[in-house]
């Protein structure tokens, strides 16, 4: 043990410990937060269990019965911490130019003394009374040379455990980091400092004050004030995309929003899928697919759910890999009929924030079973019956209500999940939340056009952030609220990553549109969606083959009613026209909505993108 004492803080680090840089910038961080304690988290399970059974005790947790829901537990938040902020989260780039219009900036100078260094510093005593964990994090098979390392210091428990299953986790991390190895630092605070003798609430964060900010230049996250999801455990957005994403810039990969999927036909022969939808708007679904009836001897299996990191190889293939372990993923709307192997998932080892709790200590959504139960504690801790809800409206469980669970849980786990050369990428695919308008799946005609597609793409806002909800705005590659440098110059690192494939002789994969999402005029969705997504899957692999042909239309290409496989369901040629038609009034009000992103992203603009633009107003005249 390191008996080192930073500022009255002692270090405690085990002597397994040798990265020098690592235990100064531990000493640095108790000495700026003045944490009671520091506590170097190992990943065992012996340690999660623990830190699980302080979280009961201390009242945050709620133990489920473990006879229906073994080693599983139960979170409930503040009202004031239920999903990301958007708004109060920051790119602190150099230049403001190179944070780009779409993302909030402040100079880092100004930024460091607001949390670090000026009067009243915000981390300045914010852990007092609270131990500090360190939690060693790999972003990525473990030692695997697309792999990068994480340290997060963080004063909640809640976030210790949850990295553990999102992750992989300790001390493992420290023996790969070793003497000298690379990490990028990630400090994290509920800010909530706690005074001798007072007692703490069982979501401690502070509802008024909230900083989530990165420094793209010198790699590092620093988080104030929430305790929640992307907010709080930094390897995920913060790190995996945000951060990940300059560095891609940087080295020539890309880091994206996207699920990876396997897809097994009754030949035997597999073809890797990842595919870009915003926040809440069916990643986890689509990774976890059950092909419906009919579809005997196809199978679909999970690579990963929420982020792709991808690679160039030396074969001219894009490979990629899921950087996380786990899967922190929406709890409403699931259910047995629409996501069997996430309901499987989450039988145990689970933990769940904010959702209901029956009177027989289980758990329940909305949309979990299509009768409720009689009477259920909500999220909130107030009783909840159908009745109430009939008069109140009260949801039992919150919107954003999740589960966190180790991805080994996942019955449909792909064998390559943890493969550090990744899986050659066969498809992209773009799909947003849209009522109206987009089509239920087009196909890019090049490479270029599917840049446009994804750039351009517009998505109803859902409840994964904090603000208002089904408002369409442009959310260019599912990344709007992910990107941590300049929207256009990414845009410009798609178009170069594609051209250097296209230069040294190789394919670009092919890029598809979709929308699940599209609404009749009774307000319901006409795609019956999930497992029936597959038919759509099915196309694009036909395309890919060359046994699908499609027809040409402004906004790419189309299947026929004919070219879709209708066996087990009933949709007929008027239904399926009504989610795959293309409207040239609706078309030329959203080209206008374009029009004002490539406004907004002026700066740096590929000129790929009004000219595309150009040539689908051709298209829709004609
Ligand atoms: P994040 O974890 O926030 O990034 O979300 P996600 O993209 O993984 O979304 P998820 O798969 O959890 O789905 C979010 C919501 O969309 C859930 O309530 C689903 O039931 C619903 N959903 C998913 N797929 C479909 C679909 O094909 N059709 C319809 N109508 N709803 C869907
Ligand atoms: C999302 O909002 O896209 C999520 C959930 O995956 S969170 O980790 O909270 O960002
Ligand atoms: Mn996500």
């Amino acid at each position: 043990m390191n008996q080192t004492v930073s500022q009255g803080v002692p270090l405690n680090a085990p002597a397994y410990v040798k990265n020098a840089k690592l235990i100064a910038w531990v000493a640095d961080i108790a000495a700026l937060t003045q944490a009671k304690d520091v506590y170097w988290c190992d990943g065992t399970e012996e340690e999660y269990n623990r830190f699980c059974g302080q979280l009961v005790a201390a009242g945050s947790f709620k133990k489920l019965n473990p006879e229906l829901r073994p080693n599983s537990y139960l979170a409930v938040t503040d009202p004031s911490d239920v999903a990301r902020v958007e708004d109060r989260t920051f790119i602190c780039s150099d230049r403001k130019e190179d944070a780009g219009p779409t993302n909030n900036w402040c100079e880092p100078a100004e930024m460091r003394a607001k949390l670090q260094t000026g009067e009243g510093a915000l981390f300045k005593g914010c852990m007092k009374g609270r131990t500090m964990y360190v939690v060693p994090f790999s972003m990525g098979p473990l030692g695997s040379p697309i792999a990068h390392i994480g340290v997060e210091l963080s004063d909640s428990a809640y976030v210790a455990v949850n990295m553990k299953l999102m992750t992989r986790m300790g001390k493992g991390v420290i023996d790969v980091l070793g003497a000298d190895g690379e990490f990028v630092p990630c400090v994290h605070t509920v800010g909530a400092p706690l005074e001798a003798g007072q007692k703490d609430s069982v979501w401690p964060c502070n509802p008024t004050v909230k900083y989530i900010v990165h420094y793209p230049s010198t790699r590092e996250i620093w988080s104030y004030g929430s305790g929640y999801g992307g907010n709080a455990l930094l390897g995920k957005k913060c790190f995996a995309l945000r951060i990940a994403s300059t560095m891609g810039r940087d080295q020539g990969w890309l880091a994206e929003h996207m699920l990876l999927l396997g897809v097994t036909d009754p030949q035997g022969k597999k073809s890797h899928i990842a595919a870009a939808f915003p926040s809440a708007c069916g990643k986890t679904n689509f990774s976890m697919l059950i092909p419906p009836e009919g579809y005997n001897g196809w199978k679909v299996t999970t690579i990963g759910d929420d982020i792709a990191w991808i690679k160039p190889g030396a074969d001219g293939r894009l490979y990629a890999i899921n950087p996380e372990a786990g899967y922190f993923g929406v709890a409403p709307g699931t259910n047995d009929l629409t996501n069997h192997n996430c309901m499987q998932s989450v039988l145990r080892d689970t933990i769940f924030t904010n959702v209901a709790l029956t009177d027989d200590g289980d758990i329940w959504w909305e949309g979990m079973t299509d009768t409720p139960p009689a009477h259920l504690v909500d999220w909130q801790g107030k009783d909840w019956t159908p009745q109430i809800a009939k008069e109140t409206g009260a949801k039992a469980a919150h919107p954003n209500a999740r589960f966190t669970v180790a991805a080994t849980n996942n019955p449909a786990l792909d064998p390559e999940w943890d493969n550090p050369a990744g899986v050659a990428i066969d498809a992209f695919i773009f799909g947003g939340r849209r009522s109206t308008t987009v089509p239920l799946v087009t196909e890019a005609r090049d490479w270029t056009e599917g840049v446009y597609m994804a750039a351009t793409m517009g998505s109803e806002t859902t409840a994964a952030a904090f603000g208002a909800q089904g408002v369409v705005r442009r959310d260019p590659f599912a990344m709007l609220p992910f990107m941590g440098y300049n929207m256009s110059d990414y845009f410009q690192h798609w178009l170069d990553v594609g051209a250097k494939l296209q230069k040294a002789g190789h394919q670009t994969p092919p890029v598809y549109c979709v929308n699940w999402f599209r609404k009749g005029a009774d307000g319901k969705f006409v795609w019956p969606g999930y497992g029936e997504n597959m038919r759509v899957l099915e196309w694009i692999l036909g395309r890919i083959a060359g046994t699908a042909k499609g027809v040409d239309n402004a906004f790419g290409l189309s299947p026929t009613y004919e070219e879709i496989n209708w066996n087990g369901l009933n949709f007929t040629k008027e239904q399926f026209q009504s989610v795959i038609g293309i409207d040239t009034a609706a078309w030329t009000q959203e080209l206008k909505l374009h029009d004002e992103l490539f406004q907004q992203l002026s700066y740096h603009l590929p000129t790929e993108m009004p000219a595309t633009k150009a040539k689908i107003e051709q298209r829709l005249a004609a």
